[in-house]
């Protein structure tokens, strides 16, 4: 079993590099089964996660060929055979569930196990099979099965009760080749849907508004096979913001969109940040002067990111004053709260409401990985102990955050990784 050792208090500096970003990638991987072309992807992160989506997609008889050398990622679905899809890579990654929009699009059929819940929340998928129901599919859901199946898929109007980012990808994705025009409305407005939209319309969809709550699809026929650059991880850009206030250090992050993090960034100036552009895609971040409470309640984008919420309670748990945060979008995203108090933090739950009451020092223990972005709050927390922080179940991490110990290590920071 292995674990990720971090020794702190080490001050950061030098640069870190930015990945693509996952939530990006796994759609655009499952947008592919749309056009029986070769597509490639460049830049991609081989994360846990990747490489659950193309074995599934393997698995379905697609090639899929990953390069080392320069990360670029070719897959061609012209063989694929959809019936292979009782596979329980599904249940193994939720993201997978992304590709039954393709699927329904392309074939008219697609029949995947309900994906599972996760340790964050039950993650319905009613909003998916709301909008392939509008555009015509019948939906059967059985002994842990969910069928989709439709002669023709019809443009229409969709309303999403929430918008839902896997729900409004899902039901982009089974738009494109619809006839007529599909509106989807109150949908998700991550920046990863526009990157979804702006690869699907580099292959020859029609689709506007991707990014704004209304998204406007106008089917075609065909799409053609492109190569495409994928947006940068602005959860993981983040995350390296709140490790150079957490260190009290001065550090470079390149590939960075300032606009995709706004909200965070907004909050972190709030808390004593300094961030200077240092070029299109390059940021200076600030975290040595002192910090302050703040008040955080995560929202769908452009609001404070639910995914940012694990890491920002590791730095406001050595910061002076009462912080409060409030989790509106998952039922049981603070599992990372139990180990940080182990390392001395002051928090108190009330429902989906955090307290947090600023300690002098955290110290070093053994902790667990309790979900993706609980695991990284565990590293975060790690560089401001004192001694030595154990972290277990690291496979979490290993999903959304690429040599995450090398890039560390890169800024100083004594973090590595042993088999125990
Ligand atoms: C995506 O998950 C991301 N994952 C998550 O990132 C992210 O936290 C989440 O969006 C919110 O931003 C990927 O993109 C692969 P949702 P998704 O559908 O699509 C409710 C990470 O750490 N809902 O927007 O599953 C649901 O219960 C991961 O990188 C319905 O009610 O999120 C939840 O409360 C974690 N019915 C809320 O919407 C539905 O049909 C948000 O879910 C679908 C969702």
């Amino acid at each position: 079993m292995e674990k990720i050792i971090v020794k702190g208090v080490k001050e950061l500096n030098g640069e870190v590099n930015i990945s693509c970003a996952k939530n990006s990638i796994l759609p655009i991987i499952a947008a592919t089964i749309l056009c029986p072309e070769s597509i490639t992807i460049n830049n991609t992160p081989m994360l846990e996660d990747v490489e659950v989506i193309c074995k599934l997609l393997a698995k379905l008889n697609c090639e899929v060929n990953f390069s080392q050398i320069d990360n670029k990622l070719k897959i061609n679905t012209s063989n694929i055979s959809p019936e292979n899809t009782n596979t329980d890579l599904i249940k193994k990654m939720r993201a997978s569930f992304l590709i039954m929009g393709s699927m329904l699009a392309r074939f008219g059929y697609c029949k995947l196990c309900l994906p599972g819940g996760c340790n964050i929340g039950s993650r319905p998928i009613d909003l998916h099979l709301k909008g392939f129901k509008l555009l015509g599919a019948d939906v059967n859901i059985g002994y842990g099965f969910v069928e989709v199946q439709a002669k023709k898929l019809i443009g229409n109007r969709i309303y999403l009760d929430f918008p839902s980012v896997g729900a409004t990808e899902n039901i982009l994705m089974a738009a494109v080749l619809a006839e007529g025009t599909t509106i989807i409305e109150n949908a998700a407005e991550e920046p990863e849907i526009e990157d979804l939209a702006r690869f699907l319309n580099k292959m020859g969809a029609r689709i506007e508004g991707a990014g704004r709550g209304k998204i406007i699809i106008h089917g075609v026929r065909s799409l053609k096979g492109i190569e495409y650059t994928p947006i940068y991880d602005r959860i993981e850009a983040g995350t390296f913001m709140i490790a150079a206030g957490i260190t009290n250090s001065k550090i470079k992050i390149n590939g960075i969109n300032e606009e995709h993090l706004r909200p965070v960034i907004e909050k972190l100036k709030e808390c004593g940040f300094l961030f200077s552009k240092y070029n299109e895609n390059s940021i200076i971040v600030d975290g040595t002067k002192m910090k302050k409470a703040v008040d955080i309640k995560t929202l769908p984008y452009p609001g404070f990111p639910t995914d940012m919420q694990a890491q920002i309670m590791s730095l406001l748990s050595i910061t002076q004053g009462i912080s409060i945060i409030t989790e509106t979008v998952f039922e049981n995203r603070f599992m990372h709260v139990t180990d940080l108090t182990r390392m001395g933090a002051n928090i108190k739950i009330d429902g989906r409401t955090a307290i947090i009451e600023g300690v002098s020092r955290l110290t070093g223990c053994d902790v667990k990985a309790t979900d993706l972005r609980g695991g990284a709050a565990m590293i975060l927390a790690g560089l401001a102990a004192e001694g030595e922080t154990r972290i277990g179940d690291i496979y979490h991490i290993d999903r959304g955050y690429v040599n995450v110990e090398e890039k560390f290590r890169k800024l100083g920071a004594e973090v590595y990784r042993i088999d125990v």
